[in-house]
């Protein structure tokens, strides 16, 4: 049973929080055992309540109840959609039908049309602009596009006075962590879900967290706080989350780390792989690495948000019917879409009666800034010698 959260976090601002324990692939794509949480906020003043965001469509009732735990829903005046994905937008028909329609709807142009196509309940929507402002209650709301993050429409609202960025999608990061705030415990562990959040799902539109610290930066936006849509609030220094997405877009590196991923479905890359792991760590070098073989398959959106801070990466791959092994080729597909920053490659490679690894690793990789630095491909199992060039190319891709 997923669990809610209501906490206040200023006299007048409350998180609403549910606990998706429930699902297994976020979007349908990603495996995320370690579950996510949807949040939305609410902002009390005698003029009105407004609500940002919502849950997703499965918790629509238990959105109501907790709505309920702050304030009569007819008493909402405005809910802000700053962002239609059905994580977010998924309570909305419900919590219009709990405020019997009076709440307008602010949000993106382009929101409506996708609104009006997702729901069926009549919606009075008010269309905000780029840095419009709106005051209600003694507070002033300014509403940020920032496109791309994660779809067209998306924007922010800051709460001027307090220095409160409710900021959805972005800095938000997957897991359901024990704390609501960032001051409530160590965050090594919260940080590896937010830099896998970031690359699996805004990924692709890395240059877009850039313009939009830029752009926030520009606008004197400087947040006390950070109330995103998924994961932690950031009250005691919401730099580390701004700084982090910084170095996650960047794909800036963790200097010396490797990655190896590899398949292996007989044994042959496995001997060369460990080959590899072992001329590594005499090196000093402790890799970080995924296998698919016949007893384990690894979490692509693991394996990625690995790779993002890498220093550098050894990819092994059979051959299987004369093209790479499936998840290989759906794995680096998934890079050159996820991963804008390219990294240095050795690639190994065993194959039964044609040597087209090479080839077709560059194929996938044609528009990205991967670069391979070496390849070893064999037939069969590696001998001395291709161990031996597996030696020297890893001493060439440490190198950089
Ligand atoms: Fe959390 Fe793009 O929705």
């Amino acid at each position: 049973m997923a669990k809610y959260i209501v906490e206040r976090i200023l006299d007048n601002l409350y998180l609403l929080r549910i606990n998706d324990d429930r699902v297994k692939f976020f979007e349908a794509l990603w495996y995320i055992p370690e579950g996510i949480t949807y949040n939305a906020y609410l902002l009390t003043s005698e003029e009105g309540v407004i609500l940002f965001d919502g849950w997703k469509n499965c918790y629509a009732e238990e959105f109501v109840d907790a709505v309920r735990e702050v304030s009569d829903p007819e008493d909402i005046r405005y809910i802000v959609v700053h962002h239609v994905e059905q994580d977010h937008s998924g309570s909305i028909q419900r919590i219009l039908e709990a405020n019997s329609g009076v709440a307008e709807v602010l949000c993106h142009p382009l929101a409506t049309k996708m609104l009006q196509s997702l729901y069926t309940t009549p919606f009075r929507f008010r269309v905000v602009r780029d840095g419009e402002e709106l005051l209600l209650g003694g507070r002033t709301l300014k509403f940020i596009y920032t496109p791309w993050l994660h779809w067209p429409e998306t924007m922010v609202s800051y709460i001027v006075e307090d220095g409160v960025l409710i900021s959805c999608d972005i800095f938000g990061g997957f897991s359901i962590p024990l704390m609501i705030f960032d001051d409530e415990n160590d965050l090594t562990d919260y940080l590896k879900y937010v830099r896998k959040y970031v690359v699996d799902i805004v990924g692709y539109y890395s240059d877009y967290i850039l313009k939009a610290l830029d752009k926030m930066k520009n606008s004197g936006i400087s947040p006390k706080i950070i109330a995103p849509a998924h994961g932690l609030i950031f009250r005691r220094n919401p730099r580390i989350i701004m700084d982090y997405y910084e170095r996650i877009a960047r794909g800036l590196p963790e200097k010396g780390k490797v990655t190896i991923v590899y398949n292996s479905m007989y044994g042959s890359v496995y001997e060369a792989i460990s080959y590899a792991v072992g001329y590594l760590e005499k090196m000093g070098v402790r890799p970080i690495v995924f296998r698919f073989t016949d007893s384990e398959h690894p979490p692509i959106g693991d394996i990625l948000s690995e790779i993002v801070d890498s220093d550098a990466l050894i990819i092994g791959v059979s051959i299987y019917e004369n093209d790479l092994f499936p998840y290989m080729s759906y794995l680096l597909e998934l890079m050159a879409r996820k991963i804008r920053v390219g990294k240095p490659i050795l690639l190994i490679s065993s194959y039964g009666w044609s040597r087209v690894a090479s080839a077709k690793v560059s194929e996938k990789l044609a528009k990205t800034s991967f670069e391979m630095v070496g390849v070893v491909e064999f037939q069969g199992r590696p001998s001395i010698d291709d161990l031996r060039k597996i030696g020297d190319g890893i001493t060439r891709l440490l190198r950089g």
